[in-house]
């Protein structure tokens, strides 16, 4: 596990251009193509700005790159809180990638079961039947969820699907997440994490007692693949090994 700790958000978004950039380049080399699962929410927002920026954009080779939406919300594709629709308005579309070559959930098809089952399809048709990932970014809930993994519920324990619906009772809706067969498959798998309210959170999952049915992120465990944490100081400030 590589922890990698950034004085803000900033800094921390760039560190993850540089990482993100050093692992395209990484699997383009090895296999001409490059497969990564993005994370919705707010903190990559800035790190997908950054990527689709005049100063970074010609920094990957996205001819090659297909991106995956790692979860998304049980809402249309166009609906303010999807995450395709963020990833698209600020990443995709700007880079112009193809709508072919950014896989979504077709949330349109509404039967949660039939959205997971098509999209598990496209992963392993893309993908392989091994269905592994190039990167996996993933984002940190304060109640110590992952993708969509949240605590208490059913898609925690799935061991054979790669993307199942999941319903979340604290949000009374399903979601839709990759499983954690699929992370823990990855070749690489980055945790972004910004911000004070996440630092008990961080102290908990990377210190702590292990207990991924209270605390999801804790059952990402890349078998045989790297795990970093880039994290900003703020959300740095409970770790007992403390700021560099
Ligand atoms: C989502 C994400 C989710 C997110 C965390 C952190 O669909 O919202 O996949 O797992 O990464 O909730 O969200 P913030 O970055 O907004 O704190």
């Amino acid at each position: 596990m590589t922890i990698l700790i950034k004085p803000d958000l900033d800094d921390l978004s760039h560190a993850a251009v540089d990482l993100l950039v050093e692992l395209g380049r990484e699997a383009v080399a090895d296999h001409g193509s490059f497969s990564i699962a993005l994370s919705g929410g707010s903190t990559p927002r800035y790190l997908y700005s950054l990527l689709a920026s005049p100063k970074y954009r010609n920094s990957i080779d996205w001819d090659a790159a297909e991106l995956f939406i790692g979860d998304e919300r049980n809402v249309p594709p166009d609906a303010p809180e999807s995450n395709y629709r963020m990833v698209q308005e600020i990443l995709s579309d700007p880079l112009g990638i193809k709508a072919d070559r950014v896989i979504r959930w077709r949330t349109e098809l509404e039967d949660v079961e039939k959205v997971a089952a098509e999209y598990q399809t496209v992963l392993i048709e893309r993908l392989g039947a091994d269905a592994r990932f190039d990167m996996v970014l993933l984002g940190l809930g304060s109640d110590g969820h992952t993708a969509s993994l949240f605590p208490r519920t059913p898609a925690l324990h799935e061991t054979k699907r790669l993307a199942v619906p999941n319903w979340v009772e604290g949000l009374n809706d399903y979601r839709l997440t990759i499983t954690f067969p699929t992370i823990n498959r990855a070749a690489n798998v980055v945790f972004l994490a910004a911000g004070a309210e996440k630092a008990e959170t961080v102290a908990q999952v990377i210190e702590g007692e292990f207990r991924p049915d209270i605390l999801p992120a804790q059952g990402v465990n890349p078998k045989d693949g790297a795990l970093y944490w880039l994290i900003d100081e703020t959300a740095a400030a409970s770790l007992k090994r403390g700021l560099p």
